[in-house]
């Protein structure tokens, strides 16, 4: 059973091979948009407001052009393209990976059926519920890091701070595409207030906690795409799998795009333990090194407890009816559901999960249906753990004992399980009081946030690094490190 809307007629029919992106095009696209008059119009009309939300809370910091990568084709080899683009001139487009005719459903009670082409009328409402929730994270981020390039500790990190952001917009782009083609004036009421909402707004803000947080300076910025991206990389990776297929295949080259988030993330805070590192060694070994110009591991550690917690909070509740109802339905699946070996329904599953009893935390089983935000939350906690080790090599490689570590599940928690609890980054749970004693160790304080902060001024000069961070050993593309790859407004102005 499908539904279509009589306003906008059926969804495009996507055809392959699809692998090229047509750049002659408004709205460059592989999705043959011109077949399809109305909908491009529709989309077309979204497009200037888009734009004057990118003018708006997009990036603040006046640049002449930017060296970005846009895609140019979808397929596994050469999909990137570099240049030096003005970035209100990039080309936002509609990118989905290529079809597969055969594609089935892995899970769920239609296991083995024919992929969706459209979306399911009993469906309906859910579908759209998940593409608006994930569409609203991506400007979101947007808005959040809008000033950060104000202070961009290099020419080469301001480069990736944009390329970033402007691939977020493309993101919301392939939501908005889903909601116009397939939702009808639903969708497209959604779309315009993906616009509207706006992080940190009283009273309209973003839907998830974590993307109303301010990103107050680069060390969280490098945090939050460390982990609050890789949030986005594990829910994309759970809609890759759904079974309406138009969401699977945009997913799948949004995980491409995704990537260079999670490397930003990674190797932006190895920078900075390494820097601190050096400091560290060049004044015996002392912890407090803000006096010389570097962040002190203590504070590195409270901003990593701090954004682990908040993006733990994003995968909600551990027990969830909706997570186990849209696996059932094929809507959205586990993390790598087709290398899962069981048989992909679970009805009969159970697990083990951790409960709060008596001010301890126990054990208890649970049926797997229930329990498949927790199952994806596990595999991310996994991947956490991989940065956090190559991170803690550099200290060893720099002859120091200190190590960073990942919170206990937990820890500073407002959502699931233990909201209603306070747990120490090592497990324990503790009393209101102890936690009101020793919160300021595990989380970044306002005096911590400011000292970082302090240290925030912008080194915009090619090649050179702010004090506070070592320069990466390679650049972009194969471009040397001291490349242009920004060019700030104020050059060629006499
Ligand atoms: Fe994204
Ligand atoms: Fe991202």
């Amino acid at each position: 059973m499908t539904q279509t809307d009589d306003r906008t007629g059926d969804a495009p029919a996507p055809t392959g091979p699809l692998s090229k992106i047509d750049y002659s095009e408004r709205i460059p696209n592989n999705v043959n948009l011109n077949d399809d008059r109305r909908l491009q119009r529709a989309l077309e009309g979204w497009q200037p407001k888009f734009l004057d939300w990118w003018k708006t809370l997009g990036p603040a910091l006046p640049t002449k052009d930017v060296y970005l990568r846009t895609a140019i084709a979808v397929g596994r080899d050469g999909w990137a393209h570099f240049d030096h683009v003005p970035m209100e001139e990039y080309r936002w487009g509609i990118f989905l990976a290529e079809q597969n005719p055969d594609r089935k459903v892995s899970f769920g009670k239609h296991l083995g059926k024919p992929a969706w082409q459209e979306v399911p009328g009993e469906h309906r409402a859910d579908l759209m519920r998940l593409i608006v929730v994930q569409g609203d994270t991506e400007p979101a981020s947007v808005e959040q890091q809008r000033v950060l390039g104000n202070t961009a500790p290099s020419i080469y990190d301001l480069r990736n701070l944009f390329q970033v952001n402007v691939e977020e917009g493309r993101h919301l782009w392939a939501m908005v595409y889903l909601l116009h083609a397939y939702f009808g004036r639903e969708g497209r009421e959604e779309a315009e207030q993906l616009l509207k909402r706006n992080s940190g707004d009283l009273d309209a803000p973003r839907i998830l906690g974590a993307f109303n947080e301010e990103t107050t300076d680069w060390l969280q910025f490098f945090m939050f795409t460390y982990f609050t991206d890789r949030d986005g990389k594990y829910q994309l990776g759970t809609l890759k799998e759904s079974a309406f297929d138009p969401l699977a295949r945009t997913c799948e080259f949004m995980l491409k795009e995704e990537a260079h988030h999670m490397f930003v993330g990674t190797t932006g805070v190895q920078r900075i333990v390494e820097k601190t590192a050096e400091i560290m060694n060049a004044h015996g070994g002392v912890d407090d090194i803000f006096e010389h110009g570097g962040i002190p591991l203590s504070v590195i550690q409270k901003y990593l407890n701090f954004q682990f917690s908040v993006s733990m909070d994003l995968f909600g509740s551990e027990q969830s009816t909706n997570a186990g109802n849209y696996y059932s339905s094929g809507l959205k699946g586990r993390w790598q559901e087709t290398r899962r070996k069981d048989d992909h329904v679970l009805l009969e599953d159970v697990r083990m999960m951790n409960v709060v009893e008596d001010g301890a935390i126990v054990e208890r089983e649970v049926p797997m249906l229930s329990a498949l935000n927790l199952d994806l939350r596990d595999e991310y906690v996994a991947d956490c753990a991989n940065g956090v080790r190559r991170w803690n090599q550099a200290l060893e490689d720099a002859g120091l004992e200190e190590r960073l570590l990942l919170p206990h599940e937990g820890f500073n928690r407002r959502v699931g399980v233990y909201a209603n609890h306070h747990v120490s980054p090592e497990g324990e749970v503790l009393d209101d009081e102890t936690w009101a004693a020793k919160v300021d160790g595990w989380l970044p304080s306002a005096e911590d946030r400011q000292a970082v902060a302090d240290l925030m001024v912008p080194e915009y000069e090619y090649g050179k690094f702010a004090g506070w961070i070592a320069p990466p050993n390679t650049g972009i593309n194969d471009q040397p490190v001291e490349f242009d790859y920004v060019h700030l407004a104020e050059e060629g102005l006499a």
